[in-house]
C-alpha cells in the first residue's frame, strides 16, 4: 500500500500544483487498492481520476476537457454510469476503479457539485 505524498496531502489546488505538473508519466496512476483500510475516499479519488478533465470547485479541480460538474450537477446515478461506461471522449473506469470506489466518487460529486 503506497500512497503518493501528493495524494495524502489532498488539498484541492495544492494537489494539482504538486502532482499535475504536466509530466507525461502520469497516464497510469495506481488506483488505491483496497482503500487503505477505510471507506473509499471520494474526494481523493476524484482528484486522482477526474480532476484533469473536469471542473469541480469543491475539489479544486479545473479541468476543461469534460463538462463543468458544478454547472452540470449530476446525480449519483449519472456519475456512476458515466464513470463505469465512459462516453464521448471520457474513458471507462470499470476495471480500474472498484465498484466501491466508483460509488464513493458518485456520492462525492453529487453531494459537492455546485456547492462550493
Ligand atoms: C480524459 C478526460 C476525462 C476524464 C479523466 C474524466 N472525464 Fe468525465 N467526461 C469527459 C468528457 C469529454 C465528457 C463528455 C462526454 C460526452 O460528451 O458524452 C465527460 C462527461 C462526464 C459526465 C457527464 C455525463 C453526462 O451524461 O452528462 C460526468 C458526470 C463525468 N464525466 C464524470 C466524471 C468522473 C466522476 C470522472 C472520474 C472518475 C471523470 N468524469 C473523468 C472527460 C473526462
Amino acid at each position: 500500500m503506497k500512497i503518493p505524498a501528493c495524494v495524502a496531502a489532498f488539498g484541492a489546488a495544492l494537489v494539482l500544483a504538486a502532482c499535475g505538473g504536466g509530466s507525461d508519466g502520469e497516464s497510469t496512476p495506481t488506483p488505491a487498492q483496497g482503500g487503505g483500510g477505510g471507506a473509499a475516499d471520494g474526494a481523493a479519488l476524484f482528484t486522482q481520476n477526474c480532476a484533469n478533465c473536469h471542473t469541480l470547485a469543491a475539489a479544486g479541480a479545473k479541468g476543461q476537457v469534460g463538462p463543468n460538474l458544478d454547472d452540470l450537477r449530476p446525480g449519483p446515478d449519472l456519475v456512476k454510469s458515466q464513470t463505469e461506461n465512459g462516453g464521448g471522449a471520457m474513458p471507462s473506469f470499470k476495471g480500474k476503479l472498484s465498484p466501491e470506489q466508483i460509488q464513493a466518487i458518485a456520492d462525492y460529486v453529487s453531494e459537492n457539485a455546485g456547492k462550493s
